[in-house]
């Protein structure tokens, strides 16, 4: 007896469908499952076992074999409990096999035949209806709205196998899953922090406001209690709306992490990851024995917060190079090499030296030069390179504490940092990406040309501060984002100017 049914599988950010082809023949009992499963699927058999019998139906005791095709992709995750059950029920004639046709299906049970909730449900959802727009997707109840995320597809939840068989003979008791996805693009009101509370430091702001526009990185160095963690914090309130494209990809990324929210599927608001410094590699850069994004693939779109920068492991700290070039973070895997997206921007945040007080004027650095030198040489010069703005956050005047804080609102910055990306986006349409700092190297030499006397000061610069090549395009990006914010078509000097400034401390390296 054979039957075949349909499920999914993730390689990377991708979904595939899977056919489960299940044969039941004369034998000694057995339950065997081939085509590449890891020891998670393979664990499918006894929950499928024990789900059978505890839902009241027959586990034939014969020869049961389980192909998942294609066979040379390595199978990995739990959710092909509820396939095999679908595929032994429908070989031994306990459902009828004509509604699995056009059938895809995902689910973990637990032994008792309830289904539990799994991830990565949106991306083959996606892969599901590139296959075929009229299959009909059943997934877990609370990864329906996931599902119906993908448009044009059926999405049915369900919670147990009895529910599943009972809906296949008599096709009654299962919803279909409606997404409202106008309502979840609404924004959430979320009050609370706002940049105006923060006092002074009108450079750092500024530097803020410049990144938030462009996408670029940002290193802030400053003493202890300067406001530093207040502003980083304060970073998601001015940064620009994604858009569908990028809402999904970050949903996408989610599912796969399994961190998707089941009442609101969709991400709307850009990530804010915050890493604490004792991190492993593998959960900042992804990986593992079982393959998950890490945290820059979960910050993309959105910003990679690193708290006390120098304190992360050296190899976490090195590791962050290639994700930071190449915006995308490669795994690899004993059967596979799997790629993430990693468009991030990286904020980072540190103390100019161990006590915290080098360079101030009011408190004397107790630090020896040689405690300053390891503690900066935790930053290598190949990570600091790739950090387009370093801004210094001083110590306030006491001044500038009294009285109400008078800065702008996050809206009112937010307005401009709206305006310069709907610039980028505009310019860069025909490139396929979306802000300043994602152009490279042609494209830097097409969007970023200088006015002559800004070009001459670039020329000066580079032959007299000694930056490398990536310096240098570096600093014409974060140029362009400042002319942006101008809605100027021009880099002039000054706007150059103000972004060398941002680079002055390649010179103390
Ligand atoms: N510029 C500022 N305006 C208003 N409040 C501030 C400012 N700077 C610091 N504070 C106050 O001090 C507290 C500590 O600031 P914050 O955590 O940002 O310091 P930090 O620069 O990150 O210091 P550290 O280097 O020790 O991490 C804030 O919660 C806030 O109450
Ligand atoms: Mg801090």
């Amino acid at each position: 007896m054979f039957a075949k049914v349909y499920s999914g599988a993730m390689h990377g950010m991708d979904g595939y469908l899977v056919e489960v082809e299940v044969d039941i023949s004369n034998g000694l009992p057995s339950f065997d499952i081939v085509g590449l499963p890891d020891a998670s699927v393979k664990e499918a058999r006894d929950r499928v076992r024990s789900a059978l019998k505890n839902s009241g139906f027959e586990f034939p005791s014969r020869r049961i074999t389980v192909n998942l095709a294609p066979a040379d992709m390595k199978k990995e995750g739990p959710w092909f409990d509820l396939p095999i059950a679908l595929g032994i029920l429908a070989a031994t004639e306990q459902v009828p096999v004509e509604g699995l046709a056009g059938l895809v299906s995902l689910g973990e049970m637990s032994l008792d035949g309830v289904v539990r909730s799994v991830p990565g449900v949106l991306p083959m959802a996606m892969a599901v209806a590139k296959w075929n727009s009229h299959a009909c997707l059943m997934v877990p109840e609370e990864n329906a709205g996931e599902g119906g995320l993908v448009q044009g597809l059926v999405v049915l939840g369900v919670n147990s196998l009895t529910q599943v068989v009972q809906y296949l003979k008599e096709g009654t008791g299962i919803l279909r899953e409606q997404v409202d996805v106008e309502q979840m693009l609404a924004p959430t009101e979320k009050p609370g922090l706002d940049m105006c509370e923060v006092r002074g430091q009108d450079t750092a702001k500024r530097a803020m406001e410049i990144a938030a526009a462009g996408g670029h990185n940002v290193l802030m160095i400053g003493p202890p209690g300067s406001g530093k963690t207040m502003l980083a914090r304060r970073l998601p309130t001015i940064l620009p709306t994604m858009t569908w494209e990028e809402c999904l990809e970050v949903s996408k990324v989610y599912s796969i992490a399994g961190l998707l929210n089941k009442n609101r599927p969709l991400i709307t608001s850009r990530p804010f990851r915050t890493p604490h410094h004792t991190a492993s590699t593998a959960s900042i850069i992804g990986g593992g024995r079982f393959p998950r994004p890490g945290e820059v693939t979960l910050a993309t779109h959105g910003v990679l917060f690193m708290d006390e920068f120098p304190e992360y492991g050296r190899d976490v700290l090195e590791a962050l190079r290639q994700p930071l070039e190449d915006r995308v973070v490669t795994v690899s895997r004993v059967a596979a090499v799997l790629t993430y997206p990693a468009d991030l921007m990286l904020v980072a945040a540190m103390n100019p030296c161990l006590c915290g007080h080098l360079g101030d004027p009011t408190r004397e650095c107790t630090c020896t030069p040689l405690q300053v030198q390891r503690y900066r040489g935790r930053i290598s010069g190949p990570l600091l390179d790739r950090i387009d703005i370093r801004v210094e956050v001083p110590r306030l005047e006491y001044q500038e504490l009294e009285g109400e804080p008078a800065g702008e609102s996050s809206a009112e910055i937010r307005c401009r940092v709206e305006q310069a990306r709907n610039i980028q986006r505009d310019r860069l349409k025909g490139e396929g990406i979306t802000c300043n700092a994602q152009m490279h190297g042609r494209q830097i030499r097409r969007f970023c040309t200088l006015e002559r006397p800004a070009a001459s000061l670039l020329r000066q610069a580079y032959n007299r501060l000694g930056f490398s090549m990536r310096a240098h395009d570096r600093i014409l990006k974060v140029a362009r984002t400042i002319a942006d914010l101008e809605g100027s078509d021009q880099i002039t000097l000054q706007h150059l100017g103000e972004a060398l400034q941002y680079r002055n401390s390649d010179r103390e390296q």
